[in-house]
């Protein structure tokens, strides 16, 4: 059960068209894109993970807030298959992702942009956008996965043959998310993609990752900036020392005074 301090609150995130489901317990519900069981990651003696349950709809932005070293980066990991938990389960369309190699999971149209943006500084803009397609299909669709793109970020239409080191901080983050749209992610997960930027900048990216629910891709999103998280998800999990300590629709968690003065600044 989620060991929540914070009354008042009606928790876990309910999928509109799913059957209520219960922290510890989530979703048995086949509407559910992705539900994360009882997971637990640990790096040697350091249990990052310790018994997360969360769900994801499909094409919903589901966001996961907490302080540092929370454990949210490594949830991310341990569901794209870059650590293993060494127990509990990632469902994704029924099926568990648990001890599928990363690529495996990448065809499943399970894409993870980490923290930091992994961009290729010395290749252009363009030739990262096709990488981005590449590790889905090889060759192929590309042109008309391109077009997609560019109509969603035009920005880079327009720097298309730049290179990708000589962006400015935000534009290599839409870059990043415009390169794992490539992929045509059922699942995409970002992580801290506002950290670093302008406010001006942290408001486009905010604006642009409702869109991409729009191409049918859920997005769960990883942010420490709580309140562009919590305003442009629909539903939300605060993780705390790698447990789920509180979890509702996004609106209720920031409505909240607890959330308000333990992640949103208020006085
Ligand atoms: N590769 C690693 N080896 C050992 N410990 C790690 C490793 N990566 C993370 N940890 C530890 O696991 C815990 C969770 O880290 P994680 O990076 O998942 O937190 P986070 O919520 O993403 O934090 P932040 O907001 O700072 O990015 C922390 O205590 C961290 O020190
Ligand atoms: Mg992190």
């Amino acid at each position: 059960m989620a060991a929540n301090g914070i009354g008042g609150l009606e928790g876990p995130p309910k999928p509109p068209t799913a059957a209520r489901t219960a922290p510890g317990n989530p979703g048995r519900s086949s509407s559910s894109l992705l539900e994360v069981d009882d997971l637990h990651v640990s790096y040697g003696r350091i249990r990052a993970v310790q018994g997360v349950s969360l769900t994801v709809p499909d094409a919903a932005v589901v966001a996961l807030i907490g302080a540092n070293g929370a454990g949210k980066s490594t949830l991310l990991r341990a569901i794209s298959g870059i650590v293993r938990p060494h127990r509990g389960a990632v469902r994704y369309l029924g099926e568990d992702l648990v001890g599928l190699p990363v690529h495996q999971i990448v065809r499943r149209r399970v894409i993870h942009v980490p923290e930091g943006r992994g961009m290729l500084a010395r290749m252009t803009v363009l030739e990262n956008l096709r990488l981005g397609g590449f590790a889905l299909k090889g060759a192929g669709h590309g042109k008309s996965d391109l077009e997609r793109v560019f109509a969603l970020f035009p920005v880079l239409r327009e720097r298309r043959a730049q290179l990708a080191g000589s962006l400015s901080g935000g534009e290599q983050q839409i870059l990043a998310i415009a390169r794992a749209m490539m992929a045509r992610p059922r699942l995409l997960m970002l992580d801290e993609p506002s950290l670093g930027l302008a406010p001006l900048l942290v408001r486009e990216i905010f604006r642009i990752i409702p869109r991409l629910t729009a191409e049918g891709t859920a997005v769960l999103l990883v942010e420490q900036n709580a309140r562009m998280a919590l305003q442009c998800a629909v539903y939300a999990y605060v993780l705390q020392t790698g447990r789920v300590v509180l979890s509702g629709r996004a609106a209720d968690l920031l409505a909240a005074p607890e959330v308000q003065h333990a992640y949103l600044g208020a006085g």
